[in-house]
């Protein structure tokens, strides 16, 4: 296999490019004449935000929050704890929150919670990845890239007890690395 411990490629980096760039067009076209404040969640967002950033065509500016909900295990906690807030407030802000994938949508309700109670000016939601068959609290997603199965994936910024987030693929985790057989 190209990678230790990975079932299989999911999605290639080329895919990723080209669902990149659509939505970015997107995204640029519905702010248009506007000025964005791009969140990213920190840390599984931080590649697919970096290659977002560059294919908007409007001003943006860029801000972080961290929350941990995962630890190092694949289960939910469903306890979100920030560890990290914004450097500014988003009052009046056209608020762009990025995730690297949304799985119970604790994480996000919790961080959409928080932004909203700021009174941003907009709020929307950009997720690289969303496992629908995970859901437990319902969230609104404004702009996706794919929809994948419920299995556990690294690469691309995801990571595995703090692992193979430097893969430039979206990779199958082998169920015996986090079911711990390895
Ligand atoms: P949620 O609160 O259950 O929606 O979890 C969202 C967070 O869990 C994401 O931002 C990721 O950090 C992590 N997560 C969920 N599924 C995966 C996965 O398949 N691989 C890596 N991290 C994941």
């Amino acid at each position: 296999m190209l990678y230790p411990d990975i079932e299989r490629v999911l999605l290639t980096r080329q895919q990723i490019q080209e669902r990149v760039a659509v939505l970015g067009e997107e995204i640029s076209a519905d702010y248009r004449g506007k000025e964005l404040l791009a969140i990213g969640v920190l840390k599984g967002s931080v590649v697919f935000l970096a290659d977002l950033l560059r294919v908007l065509t409007v001003p943006v500016e860029l801000d972080f929050i961290a929350v941990s909900s995962y630890g190092s295990s694949s289960t939910s906690s469903g306890v979100v704890r920030f560890l990290k807030d914004l450097d500014k407030s988003v009052t009046g802000r056209e608020v762009l929150l990025v995730e690297d994938i949304v799985d119970t949508g604790l994480t996000l309700k919790c961080i959409a919670e928080h932004l909203l109670s700021q009174g941003p000016a907009g709020f929307k939601v950009c997720a690289l990845l969303d496992k629908p068959s995970r859901r437990k609290v319902p969230v609104k997603i404004d702009y996706l890239g794919f929809s994948v199965p419920d299995r556990f994936l690294v690469g691309y910024g995801l990571d595995y007890a703090g692992r193979y987030r430097n893969l430039p693929d979206i990779c199958v985790l082998q169920r015996e690395v986090y079911e711990g057989g390895k």
